[in-house]
């Protein structure tokens, strides 16, 4: 019934709030509760980076993949709906260096850049 009774802005900004909670719940935690990625699953997404070495990560939230993986010479962009999550991406050595997009994903057609700095 909420949804019959939203438009289409007014669902898209009720999921926004939804998705920006949960960073401010989790991001200054995130890292602690999940910790690092292993250098396999690192090496399997440099190779699927492929020859352009490149990779769009849908929630890069604190880049706790996408580091490792510039680290390992990928060119990373991000889509993120938490600034949360983002700022403590932007906290970590080279985390600016990353270009990162706020906004829902699931509607990737309509995020503008340029991308947050
Ligand atoms: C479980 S964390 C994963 C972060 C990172 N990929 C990792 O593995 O460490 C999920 C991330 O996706 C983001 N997220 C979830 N749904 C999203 C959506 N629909 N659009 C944009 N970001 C979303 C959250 O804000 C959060 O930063």
């Amino acid at each position: 019934m909420r949804e019959m009774a939203l438009g289409v802005d007014a669902e898209y900004s009720s999921r926004m709030h939804d998705l920006v909670s949960y960073g401010e719940v989790f991001a200054d935690i995130y890292d602690d509760l999940y910790g690092g990625v292993s250098t396999e699953g690192i090496d399997l997404l440099v190779e699927l980076s492929g020859s352009g070495r490149r990779a769009l990560e849908l929630g890069i939230g604190t880049g706790r993949i996408a580091l490792p993986l510039a680290g390992r010479g990928v060119e990373v962009h991000g889509v993120d709906a938490s600034p949360a999550m983002v700022a403590r991406l932007r906290q970590k050595p080279n985390g600016e260096r990353i270009p990162v997009a706020i906004g829902d994903f699931a509607e990737l057609g309509s995020i503008q850049g340029p991308p947050s700095t």
